[in-house]
């Protein structure tokens, strides 16, 4: 049995209602990094943990996730985690430095280096499928309005986490990676499979723990042409796709800056593609196929706009969306620190209002 006849008999959220095209009663909506610096609910939590503790404790990370979505009145709660959680079980260490983002010591550049990271210790990751398990147990019984939270887990693309072991932290042209991939497509190649091996295995645990959908964030892959990306970082890409929906969740599969990688994206076979903001809600829809979901696209900066502004772009959102099944109402990329909480919590209001005046096709 395929998914969507699977979901459409158990009649689920109207997230993954969206995720599989199926109709919904309202757009559902949630945001790219719902819970973070915005919310001072975080930033209370934070001052006595740092981001990697949060993280690793199922119980802090489940309250951190519960919190935003009951804050917000999402329809979905995507895990508080980090994309590069399963570097330390395959033998990398990395922490977040404040101001720098995260910091690999020492980054991966050589054959030998990539023969030494280990894929047999997946199993240490599994406090994130705790957490999930709290947050599915939470939110299990259905809301006021009778529908059912969805539950997001997410892993990082081999291509984006490959960019972080090798450039060693954030990076501007990614000559390293890069350069590895065209100078030894062999060596790029086996640690594409030692991530593909982690990542089926990470995301199979947060299945197993409740986890209605899987994100895969590639946030990065906007920086490769559309040959490089189609040569190096699709075949892979898509593998880890037909995996994770082979576990029985759709799969939405996300980068930024990628207006012209749309249609290649779409050859992943992923259930719902999230656009950036760049480019217009409609003109992405049509790249990506229609026979396909997407998420997005508000710019995350608008939240920093007057409510005229505001209401106007979210308005042209939904006029792009055009009233087809399959769109999730988000961002185009996460809240950004400093960003008004009662501006988040007023699009959750809107997408409300222009989904009940949306006529659905
Ligand atoms: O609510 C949520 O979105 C869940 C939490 C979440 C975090 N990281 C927590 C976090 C998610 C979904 C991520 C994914 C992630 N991590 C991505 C992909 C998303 C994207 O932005 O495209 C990436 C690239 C990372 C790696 C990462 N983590 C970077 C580059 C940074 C530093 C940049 C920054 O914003 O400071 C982080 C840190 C991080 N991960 C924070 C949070 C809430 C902020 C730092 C903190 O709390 O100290």
């Amino acid at each position: 049995m395929s998914i969507s006849e699977t979901t459409e008999n158990q009649s689920t959220s109207r997230f993954v209602r969206a995720c599989l095209r199926l109709p919904v009663d309202r757009t559902p909506v949630w945001f790219l990094r719902q819970a973070g610096r915005y919310m001072p609910e975080y930033m209370a939590v934070r001052k006595h943990h740092t981001l990697l503790d949060i993280c690793r404790k199922p119980e802090i990370a489940a309250e951190v996730t519960i919190t935003a979505a009951e804050k917000l009145g999402v329809d979905a709660a995507i895990i508080f985690a980090d994309l590069l959680l399963p570097f330390t079980p395959m033998g990398l260490d990395f922490e977040f430095l404040a101001g720098e983002g995260p910091v690999v010591h020492q980054p991966v550049r050589t054959r030998q280096q990539i023969d030494a990271l280990r894929t047999d210790r997946v199993a240490e990751l599994g406090y994130v499928a705790e957490a999930i398990a709290k947050v599915a147990k939470h939110f299990a019984p259905p809301r006021a309005d009778g529908d059912t939270l969805g539950i997001i887990g997410f892993c990082g693309a081999p291509f984006t986490l490959a960019s972080y072991m090798i450039e060693g932290g954030s990076s501007r042209n990614y000559i390293e990676t890069k350069q590895m991939m065209y100078a030894d497509p062999g060596v790029w190649a086996a640690l594409m499979e030692k991530l593909l091996e982690v990542l089926i295995g990470f995301a199979a645990q947060q299945v197993e723990a409740g986890a209605d959908v899987i994100q895969i964030f590639d946030s990065w892959a906007g920086a490769l042409s559309v040959t490089d990306y189609r040569e190096y970082v699709l075949p892979i890409t898509t593998r880890l796709v037909k995996a994770v929906q082979a576990l029985g969740v759709p799969v939405i599969y996300f980068g930024v800056d990628t207006a012209s990688q749309l249609s290649t994206m779409r050859e992943t076979a992923a259930d719902v593609i999230g656009l950036d903001w760049r480019v217009p809600l409609d003109e992405g829809w049509r790249a990506v196929g229609h026979d396909r979901a997407v998420q997005g696209n508000l710019d995350p900066i608008t939240l920093f706009a007057p409510e005229d502004v505001l209401r106007r772009r979210v308005q042209e959102i939904f006029t792009a969306a055009g009233g087809r099944n399959g769109h999730i109402f988000n961002l185009g990329h996460g809240i950004v620190p400093g960003t008004p909480v009662e501006n988040v919590q007023r699009v959750v209001e809107m997408v409300k209002e222009f989904s009940a005046a949306t006529v659905r096709a």
